[in-house]
């Protein structure tokens, strides 16, 4: 056993025990969402339900699926801040069993200590390497609040990648640790549908050769990728990491080689997606996770140039405003990193962000594109910041644009089945100037 080896052997205990080393009112944050700890926050959930311990506070981005502490019934032991809404936690949210905390992706970690002090930092990692260093492995986003922690918990994971980058912790940091065999959670899309195909094509129009990548998620970024295998030099600092940037690595078509930073280097913060991704990623030295203030700093992205940041939407309305975060007024999503790679992009030499998204949404009953905005919808990307909006019927470019030429702009990519009322609509507010400019 080597100095590091001991270090461990004295520091491990079961997910049990340490679950104990929680008091009751702790502030904890983890990161990302694959590296949810789950197995110390199973055992959490038992104290708490044992009524050992409550008010804890928790801030995650997106909490994975039937965790015991999203009961309702013990948002009161265990309440969850959530820095990002997701499938497991819209409900919970809308009923006022959790809350969330709005804020930029990149700004989270400057954020969160404005709450007070942070008392447990605690997450997955992979195994422990002969130096004493863990990898946050599918998450490095949050790391940076690890320093600010009072106290330093680790699920070591043996199923988590060892990705590089400004991605790890030593176990001198760490106070305790146990360790997990759980597989970590994996994600898997749809199969594309033709429109999903119509919208990668016109994407990819806008994405030249030595083009620097950032992809948001959903369904979208696949259709994209398909369309970009004949492209040559394409670059990538992103916020996520997806299977389609590793079929864009494996297809050649993806080489770093145009960067002005982290030349040769594909950059992002976090993973989440299929076993053979992890796979992929584990000791690649091609590919580098660091903390999410780094990735997301708008004056960092732009540094590499043709950035292109394509990210989709709920709904956005004539004056283009760009609502991706609610349905009316219930949250269903977060900002994530939409604006801040918005704005990276438009520092960027020859850099331009993409709003991509159907025209039309519950099977083609409503319009994605509005006269105005829903009801208490939330505006994620404002019409100060918005670049292009894409569609299957084309591509709004919308700089320079005034509000008259916005809004026509608009209407010429919704589906043709709304334009007519659209534009009644927009005439209605008069949106659209009488005079026919
Ligand atoms: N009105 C009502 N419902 C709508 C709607 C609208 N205008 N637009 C979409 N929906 C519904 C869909 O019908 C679907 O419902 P279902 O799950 O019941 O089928 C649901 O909302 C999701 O729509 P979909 O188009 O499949 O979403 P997606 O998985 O492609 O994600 C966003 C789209 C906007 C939610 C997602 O991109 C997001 O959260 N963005 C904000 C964060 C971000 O951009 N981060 C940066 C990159 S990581």
């Amino acid at each position: 056993m080597n100095k590091w080896q001991e270090l461990y052997a004295k520091k491990l205990l079961t997910a049990g025990q340490l679950s104990r080393k929680f008091n009751s009112n702790d502030r904890c944050v983890s990161n990302g969402q694959v590296v949810e700890p789950v197995e110390i926050l199973k055992s959490l959930a038992e104290r708490a339900n044992m009524g050992q311990v409550e008010g804890i506070e928790y801030h995650i981005l997106a909490p994975q699926k039937h965790q015991p502490y999203l009961d309702p019934g013990m948002s009161k032991k265990i309440h969850l801040n959530a820095l990002f809404v997701s499938r497991p936690t819209i409900d919970l949210v809308w009923d006022g069993y959790a809350d969330y905390l709005p804020s930029f992706y990149g700004e989270i970690p400057k954020n969160v200590p404005e709450r007070g002090d942070i008392d447990v930092f605690v997450t997955s990692v992979s195994t422990m390497d002969r130096h004493g260093y863990f990898s946050f492995g599918a998450a490095a986003d949050l790391s940076a609040l690890h320093r600010e922690a009072k106290r330093v918990f680790l699920e070591v994971n043996s199923t988590m990648p060892r990705v590089h980058g400004n991605c790890f912790i030593h176990i001198s940091e760490v106070d305790f640790l146990c360790e997990s065999k759980t597989p970590i959670s994996e994600k898997y899309y749809g199969e594309l549908t033709e429109i999903d195909c119509r919208i990668g094509e016109i994407v990819a129009r806008e994405i030249p050769d030595g083009a620097c990548l950032q992809l948001g998620f959903g369904q979208m970024p696949n259709a994209i990728v398909r369309a970009l295998m004949d492209k040559k030099d394409l670059g990538i600092h992103s916020e996520m990491f997806t299977d389609g940037m590793m079929d864009l690595i494996e297809a050649g078509v993806v080489n770093n080689s145009r960067k002005s930073i982290h030349v040769g280097k594909s950059i992002a913060s976090f993973t989440n997606g299929s076993r053979n991704l992890y796979d992929f990623l584990d000791d690649n030295p091609g590919i580098e996770f660091h903390p999410i203030n780094y990735t997301n700093d708008p004056m960092i992205i732009g540094r590499n140039d043709n950035v292109r940041s394509i990210n989709s939407c709920i709904e956005v309305d004539l004056f283009s405003q760009v609502c991706s975060e609610s349905i009316g007024p219930k949250t269903f999503s977060g900002v994530g990193g939409q604006v801040d790679f918005v704005r990276g992009a438009k520092l960027s030499k020859g850099g331009k962000s993409i709003i991509a998204m159907k025209s039309t949404a519950k099977n083609g009953e409503i319009s994605k594109i509005k006269a105005v905005l829903t009801k208490g919808a939330v505006v994620t990307t404002s019409r100060n910041d918005v670049d292009n909006i894409i569609t299957e019927y084309g591509i709004a470019s919308l700089r320079g644009k005034t509000c008259s030429e916005r809004a026509k702009e608009l209407i010429s990519i919704a589906h043709p089945k709304f334009r007519e009322q659209l534009e009644k609509e927009a005439r209605g507010i008069n949106i659209i100037s009488k005079n026919g400019r």
